[in-house]
C-alpha cells in the first residue's frame, strides 16, 4: 500500500496551502481533489486578504505574483441612505487589505506544488476514510476506474462544506451551530476598469449591493437576491440596472452596461462543526465552518487554519511524545479565530441586507450604521475586524 505523512482530501486554497506549508518543513503529503485541475483553478470566489493571509502565503513562498499585482486597499465605504461613509482601515489600525481573487491564489499554490513535485491526484472519485480513530487510517479512492489505497499518519480534511471529512465524524463527536440566511448573494465579473477606487458595500432600501473588484481592468459585483432566484432569471441588463439603483448617488451613473464574464448566486450561511480533530482527521477551512462572504473573511479563515493546522502538525514530528497536547491545541487555537470571524461577518450582514418583515429591527440597523459612522471607537472596532488579528 502506497504510504504518506499527510494525506489531504481537498485542493482548495486550504489543502494546496496546507500541502506547500508541509513541503517546507520537509513533511510529505499526498492531495486527493474531486474535481479536474481546471475546474478549480476556474472557480470564481473571495477577493479581499487579511495582512495576516499575506503573510502566510509569504512564508509559504507564494506570494510573489501577489505582491507584484495585488491591489493593496487602506479603506472600504460603507452607502446607506444615499451617503457614502469611508471606513479608513490604514488610520484606525496601521494595515490595509489586499485585493487579489482567490483565483489567483489557488493558481499560485498550484504551480508551487507542481514544482515541488509533491503528488497530487485530480479527479478521485469516492473518497473514503477508513480507521480514522486509530493510528494508521486509511484513505481509499477510485482513480480512472481504478481503487487505490494509502495509508498515513494523519488525514486532513480540506474538501469544503459538502466534503466527505466531516461526515465521517461520528455526529455523537461533533456540536454544530448554523444559521442560514432568507437570501442569497448573486455575483457577476466583467471586464470593465473598476469606477470605484475602493470597495463599497451598499445598504438600500432594494436590498445589499456590493461593488468590488479583481484588477484594474475587472470588476466583481455582487446583489442580494432571493432564494429562489436562478442565475437564467437575471440577464446582464437586469443585474446592472439593480446594481446600479442599490449603489445610488453619483456613482450609479458611472457603472455601464457590460457583458458578463461569469454569472452565479450562493446562499449565505453561518456554520461551526466543533472541534476540528477526531482522533487521526482534522478539519480546516470551508469543511469546518461557513461565513456568510459579506466579512470577506471565508479565505482569509481557511488560510489561518491550515496555518494553525501546519504548526502543530510540524512540532508533532519533532516531539511525537506531546502529541495529544499539540493536536488538539490546533482546534482550540483556530476556534479562537473562527468565533470572532463568525461575529463580525453575521453582524456584517445583519446590519447591510434588507430582511423581511420587522420594523423594530429595520430601526436598529439605522442606528447600528448611524452609531458607526459617528463613533470612531465603532469604526476601529469594524476596522480591526475587517483587517483581521496578526497570525
Ligand atoms: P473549497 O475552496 O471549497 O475547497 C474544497 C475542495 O475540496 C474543492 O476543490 C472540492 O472540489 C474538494 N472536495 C469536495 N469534496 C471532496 C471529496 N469528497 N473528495 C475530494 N475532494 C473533495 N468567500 C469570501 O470571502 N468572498 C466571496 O465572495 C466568496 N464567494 C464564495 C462563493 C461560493 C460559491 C462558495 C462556495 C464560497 C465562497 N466564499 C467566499 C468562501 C471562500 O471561497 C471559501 O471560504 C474558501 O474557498 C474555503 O477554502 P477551502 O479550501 O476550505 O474550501
Ligand atoms: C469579492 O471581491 O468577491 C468580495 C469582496 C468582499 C467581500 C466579499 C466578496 O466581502
Amino acid at each position: 500500500m502506497v504510504k504518506t505523512q499527510v494525506a489531504i482530501v481537498g485542493g482548495g486554497p486550504a489543502g494546496l496551502l496546507l500541502g506547500q506549508l508541509l513541503h517546507k518543513e520537509g513533511i510529505d503529503t499526498l492531495l486527493l481533489e474531486r474535481r479536474s485541475a481546471d475546474y478549480v483553478a476556474g472557480r470564481i470566489r473571495a477577493g479581499v486578504l487579511e495582512p495576516g493571509t499575506v503573510s502566510v502565503l509569504e512564508k509559504a513562498g507564494v506570494a510573489s505574483r501577489l505582491h507584484a499585482e495585488g491591489l493593496p486597499h487602506d479603506g472600504v465605504e460603507i452607502g446607506f441612505r444615499g451617503h457614502r461613509h469611508r471606513i479608513d482601515l490604514r488610520s484606525l489600525t496601521g494595515r490595509s487589505v489586499t485585493v487579489y481573487g482567490q483565483t489567483e491564489v489557488t493558481r499560485d499554490l498550484m504551480d508551487a506544488r507542481a514544482t515541488s513535485g509533491a503528488p497530487s491526484v485530480y479527479e478521485a472519485d469516492d473518497v473514503t476514510l477508513l480507521d480514522v480513530a486509530g493510528s494508521e487510517p486509511v484513505v481509499r479512492y477510485r482513480h480512472r476506474g481504478e481503487v487505490h489505497e494509502v495509508s498515513c499518519d494523519f488525514i486532513a480534511g480540506c474538501d469544503g462544506f459538502h466534503g466527505v471529512s466531516r461526515r465521517t465524524i461520528p455526529a455523537a463527536a461533533l456540536s454544530l451551530y448554523e444559521r442560514e440566511y432568507p437570501f442569497g448573494w448573486l455575483g457577476v465579473l466583467a471586464d470593465v476598469p473598476p469606477p470605484w477606487h475602493e470597495l463599497i458595500y451598499a445598504n438600500s432600501d432594494d436590498g445589499f449591493a456590493l461593488a468590488s473588484m479583481r484588477s484594474p481592468t475587472r470588476v466583481r459585483c455582487y446583489v442580494q437576491c432571493s432564494l429562489q432566484d436562478r442565475v437564467d432569471q437575471w440577464s446582464d441588463a437586469r443585474f446592472w440596472a439593480e446594481f446600479r439603483r442599490r449603489l445610488g448617488g453619483e456613482m450609479a451613473g458611472r457603472v455601464p452596461d457590460v457583458p458578463s464574464i461569469e454569472k452565479s448566486i450562493a446562499p449565505l450561511r453561518s456554520f461551526v462543526a466543533e472541534p476540528l480533530r477526531f482522533g487521526r482527521l482534522f478539519l480546516a477551512g470551508d469543511a469546518a465552518h461557513i461565513v456568510p462572504p459579506t466579512g470577506a473573511k471565508g479565505l482569509n479563515l481557511a488560510v489561518s487554519d491550515v496555518f494553525y493546522l501546519s504548526e502543530a502538525l510540524t512540532e508533532f514530528y519533532r516531539a511525537p511524545s506531546r502529541a495529544d497536547n499539540v493536536l488538539d491545541n490546533y482546534s482550540v487555537r483556530a476556534l479562537r479565530r473562527i468565533w470572532r470571524a463568525e461575529r463580525f461577518s453575521w453582524w456584517m450582514t445583519r446590519q447591510l441586507h434588507r430582511f423581511a418583515g420587522n420594523a423594530f429591527d429595520e430601526k436598529m440597523q439605522q442606528v447600528e450604521l448611524e452609531h458607526l459612522f459617528e463613533s470612531r471607537a465603532a469604526q476601529t472596532s469594524m476596522a480591526e475586524n475587517y483587517v483581521g488579528l496578526p497570525l
